[in-house]
């Protein structure tokens, strides 16, 4: 049996969150799990595809209303990666040194028809088509209502949410952007008034899933919008935990690590990477050290660090790192907190591979305040680090962490999104780390958690199986 995944993202190809990780990862784990798995992603102007050569497996040209665009699918000439994968590469429109842009709607058409043009040629179609994200959300209705498409009716598709914030809205007088399908169907695209890929890949998909189970247990209570489609198609429904790539995010491997570790070396290894960590960005080893990575977007709740940083850092018992990027007002203060608080506070605004893997391992704890987190991979990543999480209790955080207060807890779990949810969340860190034993126990403790893909890429092949 196998499955084609169609993706925006793909670690490491293009990467702007954790979208790329799972599709980076999850193939791959269903690769070992004997159920054949491949990627087909937007080819775009980026490191990784200026690194490597490629050859053209098809080239055609697609239509987008009266406008036509040569096209072609290029795959790796070296296999780089433990599953194959496959680009659209539309020059006109897709190869651009950004993954998202305003131009989306004409991008991500693109990108779809492209895909299925091609999928049209295949010997012999995929046993499942599994989408992600509104990017690939008219998959499922192009399948089922397109005319082009008629000979892929039977083919059983799923789409993953791993945000619905974000749903690809776009006008009614683009719809003519969309192959001929039967028009008396097009309230399959609607939603409130618009073209809602997201809500018309809910309703046409076969299976729907959510990163963690418990965001989708609050999607039907406020989806943005498509709560109540939600609830009306939850027979098809169900929340799958991500994993992460066990491989990718190893310290005992980690090649950007000053000082690799595993379980037993837990704590010098800790030890050795925050002493670097704390060196490169002028923090005092001494203090208990708290990051955030991420995107600076309400989604996070980081427009709270700049008011709750302060009030820890007036404290002066601890220090802060923080690396990200996202609205321009909450970065201005981030970066002026610097002046302030010299010695107990840095910041790198910007986008880092390299440095969130050496922050993983260097912090004693990661936080997490967000608003709404669908699954989140950072909080694995800390565990999988020996660094103590503090999340807000949501989503797939709820569904990752355990409260120290709790039986088995190994993380501080707070329940709103407030300066002071933060700061006291923060405030019980800084004592945990007083009790020195407490903590490297608990470090240790967490590394042994076991989030890989394993389980849950098995669980996606028994959905799959199950349709
Ligand atoms: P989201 O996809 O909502 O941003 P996730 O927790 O699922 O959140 O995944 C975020 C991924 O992006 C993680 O791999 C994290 O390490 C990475 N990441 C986020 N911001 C940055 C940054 N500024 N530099 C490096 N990596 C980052
Ligand atoms: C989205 C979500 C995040 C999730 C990621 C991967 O970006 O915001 O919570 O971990 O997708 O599924």
């Amino acid at each position: 049996m196998n499955v084609t995944h169609i993706s925006a993202e793909c670690y490491p190809v293009a990467k702007v969150g954790g979208l790329a990780d799972v599709v980076g990862a999850l193939p791959k784990y269903q690769n070992s799990a004997s159920f054949s798995s491949q990627v087909i992603m937007p080819f775009y102007d980026n490191k990784f595809t200026k690194a490597n050569t490629f050859n053209t497996v098809y080239e055609s040209q697609l239509n987008l209303a009266d406008t036509s665009y040569p096209f072609k699918i290029l795959t790796l000439k070296e296999p780089l990666l433990d599953f194959d994968i496959f680009f659209v590469d539309v020059p006109e429109l897709l190869f651009k040194e950004y993954v998202y842009s305003n131009d989306d709607t004409e991008r991500f058409l693109a990108f779809q028809i492209a895909t299925l043009d091609w999928m049209l040629t295949w010997d012999a179609y995929p046993d499942y088509i599994h989408c992600h994200d509104h990017h690939t959300g008219l998959i499922p209705f192009m399948l089922q209502e397109s005319f082009k498409y008629e000979a892929f009716r039977k083919i059983p598709n799923i789409l993953t949410i791993h945000n619905a914030q974000y749903q690809g809205w776009f006008s009614h007088k683009k719809v003519n952007l969309i192959p001929p399908f039967n028009f008396e169907n097009v309230g399959f695209l609607d939603w409130g008034g618009s073209v809602n890929p997201l809500a018309a890949a809910i309703k046409c998909a076969w299976r729907i899933t959510t990163v963690s189970p418990s965001y989708m247990e609050e999607l039907k209570l406020s989806a943005n919008g498509l709560e109540n489609l939600l609830n009306h198609e939850s027979a098809k429904c169900s929340g799958i935990l991500n994993g992460i790539d066990w491989n990718v995010w190893d310290p005992e491997t980690d090649n950007y690590l000053v000082s690799n570790y595993n379980t037993k070396t837990v704590v010098s290894g800790k030890k050795a990477n925050k002493k670097h960590l704390c060196d490169t960005f002028n923090l005092d080893v001494k203090k208990p050290l708290f990051a955030f990575i991420g995107r600076l977007v309400g989604e996070k709740g980081s427009d709270l660090f700049p008011e709750a940083f302060k009030d820890i850092l007036e404290k002066g018992d601890a220090s802060i790192l923080l690396l990200g990027s996202g609205h321009d007002d909450t970065e201005i203060q981030l970066e002026a907190l610097k002046n302030d608080y010299k010695g107990t506070y840095n910041a790198f605004i910007g986008y880092d591979e390299s440095l969130s893997h050496v922050i993983y391992a260097g912090a004693d704890f990661l936080l997490m305040p967000s608003r709404v987190e669908p699954c989140g991979l950072n909080q694995m990543y800390a565990l999988r680090y020996g660094t103590i999480p503090i999340v807000r209790r949501i989503g797939g955080l709820k569904d990752t962490v355990i409260d120290i207060s709790e039986k088995n807890g190994f993380g501080i779990c707070h329940k709103d999104v407030t300066v002071s949810d933060i700061t006291n969340a923060i405030d019980r860190g800084t004592s945990l780390y007083e009790n020195n034993t407490t903590y490297k126990k608990l470090s240790k403790q967490v590394m042994g958690i076991d989030h890989s893909w394993n389980a849950s890429a098995k669980e996606y092949i028994k959905l799959y199986k199950s349709i």
